[in-house]
C-alpha cells in the first residue's frame, strides 16, 4: 500500500519524505488555508520535495472553470494530479482532463455508486473519505471494500486512495482490505510506529543496561 500524506506542512513533508515514508501527497483548501500560503507556491515547493503525485484541488464548483483550473493547476509541475469533487460537473472535468493526460483525483467520495462513475469518468485515483463515513454512523471501512471489489470484478484501474484516516487502525484495516494508497496526517503516520510493550520493553532493557554497565561505544 502507498502512503500519502494529507497535509501542507513543509516540515511534516520533508521530514516523512527523508524517511521513504512518502509516495504522494494529498492537498485540500481546508489544508492549504491552515498552512496560510499561497496555494500555487505552496504546491510547487511540495513538488519539488516529492517526486510522487502531488493532489491539488480545484476551487471552482462548474466543469469549465474547473477544467481550466486543473490546466493551470497541472503546469506547477509534472507530478501534480487535479483534484475535483464528485459532482456531475467534476466528472465532466475528470474526463476533459484526463483524456489529455493529466491525473485525476476525485474526491469527496461516499458510496460505491460515485466510485464506479469515477473510474468510467478515467480517474487515476478515487478517494473514498472513510472518517467523514464513522463520524456520521457509517462504516467508511466498508465503502473501501465494496469499491475494492467492484473495481475488481470489471478491472478497473483507477487507484482506491483511502481518504479522511484518522487513526494506525485505519491505516491497518485498508492494507487488509487492498486500498492502492492511503493517505493520512503526519501523526497518524507516526502513531503506527507507537506500542504500548515497545516502550514497556524499552524501558526494561535500558535499565537493565544501566546495572550491568552495557556498552558498545
Ligand atoms: C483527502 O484527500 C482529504 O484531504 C482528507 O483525507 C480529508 O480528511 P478529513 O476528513 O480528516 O478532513
Amino acid at each position: 500500500m502507498k502512503f500519502f500524506v494529507d497535509t501542507a506542512e513543509i516540515d511534516a513533508i520533508r521530514e516523512l519524505n527523508d524517511l521513504g515514508m512518502v509516495d504522494g501527497v494529498t492537498t485540500n483548501p481546508s489544508l492549504i488555508k491552515k498552512s496560510g500560503r499561497d496555494i500555487l507556491e505552496v504546491t510547487k515547493e511540495i513538488c519539488s520535495i516529492v517526486s510522487g503525485p502531488v493532489s491539488a484541488e480545484v476551487t471552482a464548483i462548474d466543469a469549465d472553470q474547473m477544467i481550466t483550473e486543473g490546466r493551470k493547476l497541472r503546469e506547477i509541475a509534472d507530478n501534480i494530479a487535479v483534484k475535483v469533487p464528485l459532482t456531475w460537473d467534476g466528472l465532466k472535468a475528470c474526463k476533459v482532463l484526463s483524456d489529455e493526460g493529466s491525473m485525476v483525483n476525485v474526491t469527496l467520495c461516499f458510496s460505491a455508486n460515485q466510485a464506479v462513475l469515477a473510474a468510467k469518468a478515467g480517474a487515476t485515483f478515487i478517494s473514498p473519505f472513510v472518517g467523514r463515513l464513522d463520524d456520521i454512523n457509517i462504516d467508511g471501512m466498508e465503502l473501501i471494500g465494496d469499491i475494492r471489489t467492484i473495481y475488481d470484478n470489471y478491472g478497473f484501474e483507477t487507484q482506491i486512495l483511502a481518504a479522511s484516516i484518522r487513526s494506525a487502525n485505519h491505516m491497518k484495516d485498508c492494507a487488509l482490505i487492498g486500498a492502492d494508497v492511503a493517505t493520512a496526517p503526519p501523526a497518524v503516520i507516526k502513531a503506527m510506529a507507537s506500542h504500548v510493550l515497545t516502550d514497556k520493553g524499552l524501558d526494561q532493557f535500558l535499565k537493565d543496561i544501566a546495572a550491568a554497565n552495557i556498552k558498545i561505544v
